[in-house]
Order: structure tokens, then C-alpha cells, then sequence
């Protein structure tokens, strides 16, 4: 799909679909209360043709309505389409994100090629914010999951534009609005990866589609396998790999901002520096990439684990933010990280009760095998501080725990350093992803203390998700760092008129946002 941007007057705009947005600005509550839906547009041509259907009380301009007007009088569109925000008082650029989403996917079906989007004139609408919301909003609602359907119809957009009329800052508009098409791109990126099944997306494959990705985009990378994890002693991330006929991939790309400090040049970062802000800050992504989770030895029940296919969302969360970061280019190094293998029970596959050595050294008591997610990750966060990451951030699908307290709309999230956290709880206003701070504590790092090793890697029933954390924890160490828990989010089980059912791409936008602000 095209994304473009275009200055012209609403009404001259010729285009299978114009959509345009309302609010509703009701505030009365009551049976006398009557729908008050206002167009969102100062354009008088728009609002003429619109004016009888919106005083029919037929559309009430709630959150992703729709309603379709054929041959609008006064305007060259063919069709228009106006789109619900919802409460006026409420509408943000958030909305705006949706609406754009539900414009094109009400397109769709019906064989609309072509959306042009107004965008909404309103006073506290940032209009460049809102530019880059609808090219995100529009791009997320093109992507469909249907891809090895054989009579697939490829319903996908030639293009989507934006207008807006009357704009004072065009340059301005214009980079926020490619700002916005590039996030959107990286996030159906992420996607895409996290739609394709176990059989088509094993570990090697997901180094492969990152190293192309990488060398389109101009990243450095370095795809590796058994050896290095030998090499490197992950002996946690390895204890997962070692059960399966797939061989695992440790995928590492490197983002370097032109002019950065070369190590000799500037400030050192060591993981053993008592200050990380102290020297020049290098960023570790880092994600689970467990391509299939059959659970292991302590297998899962049947009943959904073919859904477990979206056990790298993660992963590819980490590879959909690298993606924009090259081509947003902050003025920060990134390292991005993702353990990809599959976990499976085999002969060779490890048991419950064996002890494992992590990179760091760590004994970890395997307790069941099914919490493979925080094993790979302890040796991924381990290496990011060994490659001089003095800030972590990790995504994982990691526990159904992180499910059954948040739900399907809060994603998790914990950090050891509340500053560290302050700038991601921005970078939230920024993506208007949804994540739920939780917290740690030493009392729940004692509930998965071993009486052989170090650490057992669960730590039973209760506060499933802390307890994950506080294990992820224990190999972040002191560097500041930042877990998201992601599997209540990563699959969108019943489709909404912005977002197919399907991968949702949870986190690359606040990922990447929260990279931006260092
Ligand atoms: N991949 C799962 C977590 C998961 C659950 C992801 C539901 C998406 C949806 C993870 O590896 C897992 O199996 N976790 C176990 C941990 C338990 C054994 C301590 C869980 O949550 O049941
Ligand atoms: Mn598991
Ligand atoms: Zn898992």
C-alpha cells in the first residue's frame, strides 16, 4: 500500500472514498439525550453534504462507527465515509489511529483500492501527531492473516493519502507522516513473522528474514547458531534448543548512529560500571524467539497449543523496533538480541530436576520445562551486558500468569529503575500501546530460590508473572532495565474494525519510542 500526503481542498479531491471523522459531543445522560455527532472537518463543502444524514440521529459518532454516503453532493469523491471517534472531550491522536484503521478495513471488503483520510481539524489535535497516528492506524488495518489461503483475495490497498487542507507546517506534517509510515511498516513487519506457523518459521528462518531485513535497512548483523551458544556458554538458552532437531539462531543486530563515539574515543560502557548514565548510553533490545512452545518434557495440554506459534511475538517485536530505528536513525546505539529456538520434548530433550549453567554463571533448577521464555532470555540479557548494553529492555510472550491478571488488553510491565520506566510510561503516550506496570520484590525473588542451585525457574502458582520477572531480574542484575510481558497482547483473538484477528504487533511502537528518548 501507498501512503501519501496531500494539501489539496476536500472537496476537489477526486478518490474512490473521502472518510472523514466526527465526535460525539453529547454530554447530557438520560432518555431525552440525543446523539450529538459533530464533523471533526472545517471544510463547508464536506459538512453541506453530510449536514441531513448527521441530524437523522442514525450515527452517533461513537468510537469506529461508520456510516457511507454514495455520490456526496458537492464533493469529487464517489463515496464518503465518516468515522466515529468517539466522546469529543476524549479524542486523541489515538482515535485518530483507529479511525484511519477503520477506514481502510472498511474499504476492504466492499473493493475500495483508494482511502484519502481528512484529517481532523480540532484545537488540541496536534496536527503532525495525528499525521503520523493515521499513517500507523491506516497501515495496521491493511494487514490481514489470511496468507496461505488459496483463494485468497488480495484486498489490500493501493493506497492511502492523507489530507490536509490548510496546513501551515508542511514540512513538519510531511516528516511526521513518513515517521508514521515507516512505524507502521515495522510493526506489520513484526507481524508478518509472528502470523507464520512453526513448520515455515523455524529458528534459522527467523535469522534468515532478519539478516534480510537487516541488509535492506543497512543494520549490521551476525546470525548464529549451536556453536556460539557452546562458545558463549548459554547454557540456559541452550538447555531449551537442546530438545529439538531445529538448531537454535542467537540473531544480533547492531544499529550505530553516524558519528557516534567510537569505544577508544569516548566514555567505555562495561556492565560492571557503577553509573551507566555516566558514559555514552547503548541500548539492548532484547526478545524471545521461541518460534514453537510444545511445552517440553512438562508438555502442554492439547487445546490451543497450535497457538503457540506466537511465542517469538517478542522476537519479532525486537526485530520490527531494530527495522525502525534504522530508518528513524536516533542518536543512540541499539543492540537488538533475539533467542530463537524451539522448545521440544525429545530424546535429548531436558527434564525437570536437571541443573543448568547460565551464561553468567548462574545455576538455574529446571523445575518444568514449559518456562523455557525466561531461560533464553537470561542468557540474552547476559550477552547485551557482555556487548556493553548499560540499558535493557525485553519482550517476551512469557507468561499465561501476566493473562489471568491483566487480560487481553494490558499488556505487563516491570522495571528495576523507576527514571529508566518514567521514559517509557512516555514513550506509552506516544504509541498508545496499553501496559500495566506490576511490581517486583525480594519477597517473590525467594520464592524461586533452588536447594541446589542458585534459582528454579518457576516458583509455583501465585504471582506467576512477578515471580518470571524476578528471574529475568536476577540476570539484568543492576543495569537499568525494563520486562514486558506481552502474551495476553500479542494475538488479537476477535478482530476489532481497526485490526484484523491475528498478530498484533504489541510493543515495537513503544519500544522504539522509548529508544528515542535517550
Ligand atoms: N509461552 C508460554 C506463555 C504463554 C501463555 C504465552 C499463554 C501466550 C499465551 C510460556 O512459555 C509458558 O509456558 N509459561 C508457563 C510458565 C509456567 C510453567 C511457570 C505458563 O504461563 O503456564
Ligand atoms: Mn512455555
Ligand atoms: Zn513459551
Amino acid at each position: 500500500m501507498r501512503t501519501e500526503l496531500t494539501f489539496a481542498s476536500l472537496a476537489t479531491i477526486e478518490t474512490e472514498l473521502l472518510a472523514v471523522t466526527a465526535g460525539d459531543s453529547q454530554t447530557a445522560k438520560g432518555p431525552d439525550a440525543k446523539p450529538a455527532p459533530v464533523l471533526l472537518i472545517a471544510d463547508k463543502a464536506v459538512q453541506a453534504a453530510a449536514a441531513t444524514v448527521l441530524a437523522s440521529g442514525e450515527f452517533k459518532g461513537g468510537a469506529n462507527e461508520t456510516l457511507l454516503l454514495h455520490a456526496p453532493a458537492g464533493l469529487k469523491a464517489r463515496r464518503l465515509l465518516v468515522v466515529g471517534l468517539g466522546k469529543l472531550g476524549k479524542a486523541t491522536v489515538h482515535e485518530v489511529r483507529n479511525a484511519a484503521g477503520t477506514a481502510v478495513r472498511f474499504a476492504k471488503p466492499r473493493g475500495i483500492r483508494e482511502v484519502v483520510l481528512a484529517l481532523p481539524d480540532r484545537e488540541g489535535l496536534d496536527a503532525a501527531q495525528g499525521a503520523r497516528a493515521a499513517a500507523e492506524g491506516a497501515l495496521v488495518g491493511d494487514f490481514d492473516a489470511d496468507t496461505y489461503r488459496s483463494d485468497r483475495k488480495d484486498q489490500s490497498l493501493h493506497s492511502f493519502t492523507l489530507a490536509a487542507p490548510g496546513t501551515a507546517d508542511k514540512a513538519a506534517l510531511e516528516a511526521a507522516f513518513r515517521e508514521g509510515t515507516i512505524v507502521g511498516e515495522s510493526q506489520n513487519f513484526a507481524r508478518t513473522l509472528v502470523n507464520e506457523p512453526g513448520n515455515k518459521l523455524t529458528p534459522t528462518v527467523m535469522g534468515q528474514r532478519a539478516a534480510e531485513m537487516a541488509q535492506e535497512v543497512g543494520l549490521q548483523w551476525e546470525v548464529h547458531s549451536t556453536d556460539k551458544l557452546h562458545e558463549l556458554k548459554m547454557g540456559a538458552f541452550w538447555s531449551v534448543s537442546q530438545g529439538s532437531e531445529e538448531p537454535p539462531a542467537l540473531i544480533v543486530l547492531r544499529y550505530e548512529p553516524e558519528g557516534a563515539a567510537k569505544d577508544d574515543e569516548g566514555p567505555v560502557n562495561h556492565p560492571t560500571d557503577k553509573d551507566p548514565s555516566a558514559g555514552i548510553p547503548v541500548i539492548g533490545l532484547v526478545g524471545k524467539g521461541v518460534t514453537f512452545d510444545t511445552g517440553g518434557i512438562s508438555i502442554k495440554p492439547a487445546d490451543n497449543m497450535e497457538k503457540m506459534k506466537y511465542d517469538m511475538a517478542g522476537g519479532a517485536a525486537m526485530l520490527g523496533a531494530m527495522r525502525a530505528i534504522a530508518l528513524l536513525k536516533p542518536k543512540v546505539r541499539v543492540i537488538g538480541i533475539v533467542c530463537a529456538t524451539e522448545n521440544m520434548p525429545d530424546g535429548k530433550a531436558q527434564k525437570p530436576g536437571d541443573v543448568q549453567t547460565a551464561m553468567s554463571g548462574k545455576t538455574i533448577e529446571i523445575i518444568n520445562t514449559d518456562a523455557e521464555g525466561r531461560l533464553v532470555l537470561a542468557d540474552g540479557l547476559a550477552y547485551a551486558r557482555q556487548l556493553g548494553a548499560t540499558h535493557l529492555i525485553d519482550a517476551a510472550t512469557l507468561t499465561g500468569a501476566c493473562v489471568v491478571a491483566l487480560g487481553m488488553v494490558n499488556a505487563g510491565s516491570f522495571s528495576n529503575d523507576d527514571a529508566t520506566y518514567q521514559k517509557f510510561d512516555a514513550a506509552l503516550k506516544v504509541s498508545g500501546e496499553k501496559f500495566w506496570r506490576l511490581p517486583l520484590g525480594d519477597e517473590y525473588m525467594e520464592m524461586i530460590k533452588s536447594d541446589i542451585g542458585d534459582i528454579k525457574n518457576t516458583g509455583g502458582r501465585w504471582g506467576g508473572a512477578i515471580t518470571a520477572a524476578e528471574f529475568l531480574h536476577a540476570f539484568a542484575e543492576e543495569t537499568p532495565w525494563i520486562h514486558l510481558d506481552i502474551a495476553g497482547v500479542a494475538w488479537v483473538e476477535d478482530s476489532r474494525p481497526y485490526i484484523a484477528k491475528g498478530p498484533s504487533g504489541i510493543a515495537v511502537r513503544s519500544i522504539l519510542e522509548w529508544v528515542r528518548s535517550y
